[in-house]
């Protein structure tokens, strides 16, 4: 143990998300580096975050990043799209250096608008995501700081997210608001040739959403920019690396019924797990 009560031994690589979402994540970190130790935190209580405030959703990210340091990581990846636009920096900038200047925390916006400037033809690209990571223009912000000349226009979801988590995303009642929002989202910006799934859960609804959006346009899911990115960060810190345990195993906690989890995770991961029940309260 350090001074701040958190373990120094080299742990698992943390995976936060609201809820399920993270999952498309962490599926694409384990095929890319498969060597790693993952521990994955769904706070499938308190979903979603997205349309939480600030304050609401700074709070449960920093419980969540606090229990997954106790548990022994030294690197947690925020894979929610909301909390890496609502949380991130404070956590990065004013909590860190108090909890433990040596472990990281990344997100999942940066890595995505990264990838974009070489996707793109017609320089306008479009956003879907939770009315949280919408109003807080980080993805604007984001790309702008690489590629100023792309136009970037968004378009809040709130309903895709609860369509997911409650295993409606197949269903006929997903068409309706898939249908909607990428209707809302063209209109807005008919030049759009480049949708970013600007939300970790939105992946499971991809068959929905390349229904309703015509061919010419390239849907873009995150989970391989994401990691790719991690694999380049691991290589550039080895400090960091050195902290990261390989024995290639998977850990499941969640906020709510564990076996809840379980069923919808397998759904997600395609493969059966163990999960555990933690509260971060
Ligand atoms: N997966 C989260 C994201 O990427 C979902 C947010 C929510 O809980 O509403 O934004």
């Amino acid at each position: 143990m350090n001074k701040e009560g958190l373990p120094t031994t080299p742990g698992p690589i943390g995976v936060f998300d609201s809820g399920y979402g993270g999952l498309t994540i962490l599926r694409q970190f384990r095929q890319l580096l498969p060597q790693y130790d993952y521990l994955y935190l769904g706070d499938n209580a308190r979903t979603p975050y997205g349309s939480r405030s600030y304050e609401i959703v700074y709070e449960f990210t920093l419980q969540a990043v606090k229990k997954l340091f106790e548990m022994g990581c030294h690197l947690v990846i925020l894979a929610c799209n909301t909390a890496s636009a609502k949380a991130l920096k404070s956590i990065q900038e004013n909590d860190l250096p108090l909890l433990d200047n040596s472990r990281r925390v990344l997100g999942v916006i940066r890595p995505t608008a990264e990838s974009i400037g070489a996707i793109t033809n017609t320089r306008h690209v479009g956003i879907v995501a939770t009315q949280g990571t919408i109003n807080s223009e980080s993805y604007p912000l984001e790309i702008h700081k690489l590629f100023p000349d792309i136009q970037v226009t968004g378009e809040a979801c709130p309903m895709w997210v609860p369509l997911v988590e409650n295993n409606e995303y197949d269903s006929p009642g997903a068409d309706y608001f898939v249908k909607k929002r990428i209707n809302n989202l063209l209109r807005k910006d008919p030049q759009i040739d480049t949708i970013i799934l600007g939300c970790t859960h939105y992946p499971l609804l991809l068959n929905k959403i390349l229904k309703y959006t015509p061919r010419n346009i390239k849907i873009i899911p995150q989970g391989d920019y994401v990691a790719n990115s991690l694999k380049k960060y691991l290589k550039r810190h080895t400090d960091i690396e050195l902290q990261c345990t390989k024995n290639g195993t998977c850990r499941f906690l969640t906020t709510e019924s564990p076996e809840k989890f379980k069923d919808s995770a397998t759904i997600f991961l395609n493969t059966n797990i163990e999960v555990e029940k933690i509260s971060l309260e």
